[in-house]
């Protein structure tokens, strides 16, 4: 999903890369929210150390900027063990995966990122050495071809994805947990952001970071980067400390509004109402209407406008809630009832 514009941009960028891995927590304890997924973690942690063995093969999965990678890591450094990192279009042939896994030391963690973009035959090589830590190496070709049995020290497995529904059943039957990670509220990214502006070295007041976290879309990433514009603005057109109304103004000129939406949310929930009465639409219809890529649309800026209401999705399509329009201060669509699944008429 590299190649996407729009995925890059929320991810990590030349500019925001360094900060972004000086912000990453380190400890379970530094990792704000997701409060059961850590409590799961916690007890699996301790057992496994308790035991000298490796962490049972885990899955995050959840969407971009959430915390999968730094979970990963947080892992890692709590096992005392090493992270090897890769991910899926990394690894293009099982000898690349080989490599790697013969070069682990017991109990280190191996992390695929993007793990639902593992091509078939390196995927088929990786069951073997999940369940039972061995290698099949195929020595040659034709009928003198002979398999070698190679073993590995025991692993552990970290995959992380934005789209969990694309991973094959076998591959995901290997894993022992599968942590899903969600949309953060206003006051666990306020705390994320007074962390961040402490290790920024940035003044901000309790309110200032409200309303930054309000408008982060429930995702940390977006909320540093925020943190980080307004700084500027702070540092520019005010004293350097960030307030409620520094931050509401800094927020204002970056086109992020109340509730976080920015340009490219706004268009594609007027699309579906000015142009599809309210919908349902087809995501296809949409991407063509909007210029965008499928996957940015559903990876991107789905998950968090379905998270606070404003959108549906039917069999028929995508469909503009009443409170979207509210916010937008549109009159509401006519939508048709359609099929078996009645739509929503307001
Ligand atoms: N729970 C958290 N507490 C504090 N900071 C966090 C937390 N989760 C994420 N962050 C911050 O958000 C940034 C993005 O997180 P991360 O890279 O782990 O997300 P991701 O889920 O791997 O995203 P992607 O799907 O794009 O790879 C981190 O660098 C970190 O600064
Ligand atoms: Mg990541």
């Amino acid at each position: 999903m590299d190649e996407n514009p729009h995925l890059l941009d929320l991810r990590q960028t030349a500019e925001d890369s360094v900060p972004e891995n000086s912000l990453r927590p380190r400890v379970l304890s530094e990792f704000i929210g997701q409060s059961d997924l850590k409590h799961k973690l916690d007890i699996f942690l301790s057992a496994a150390k308790q035991r000298g063995e490796a962490l049972d093969h885990t899955l995050f999965c959840g969407p971009p900027g959430l915390g999968k990678t730094s979970l990963a890591h947080v892992l890692a450094r709590e096992m005392g063990a090493q992270l090897v990192a890769t991910s899926g279009p990394a690894l293009e042939k099982a000898g690349d995966l080989a490599a790697i896994l013969t070069s682990l030391n017991p109990r280190d963690i191996l992390f695929i990122d993007e793990i639902h973009r593992l091509n078939r035959l390196v995927e088929e090589s990786l069951y073997p050495a999940l369940e039972d830590f061995h290698l099949d190496i195929v020595l040659g070709q034709g009928p003198s071809a002979r398999v070698m049995k190679l073993n590995l020290p025991p692993f552990t497995l970290i995959g992380a994805t934005t789209r969990a529904g694309l991973l094959t059943s076998p591959m995901m039957g290997r894993f022992g947990m599968v942590l899903r990670l969600e949309h953060y509220s206003p006051e666990e990214l306020q705390m994320v952001l007074v962390r961040s502006a402490g290790i920024l070295k940035c003044r901000i007041e309790m309110e200032g970071a409200l309303e930054i976290a309000r408008r982060s879309r429930g995702t940390p990433r977006i909320a540093n980067r925020l943190l980080r514009r307004v700084r500027d603005y702070a540092e520019i057109k005010a004293d350097g400390v960030i307030t409620a109304p520094v931050a509401s103004a800094a927020l204002e000129m970056l086109d992020v509004d109340k509730r976080g939406l920015d340009a490219m949310d706004r268009a594609f929930l007027t699309t579906i109402i000015k142009n599809f009465g309210g919908g349902p639409v087809g995501i296809e219809t949409l991407c063509s209407a909007l210029g965008e890529e499928r996957e940015t649309l559903e990876d991107v800026y789905e998950p968090y406008l379905l998270q606070i209401g404003f959108l549906n999705r039917t069999r028929q399509g995508r469909v503009a809630t009443e409170l979207a329009h509210k916010h937008l201060g549109l009159q509401p669509g006519k939508s048709v009832p359609t099929g078996e699944q009645q739509m929503t008429i307001f």
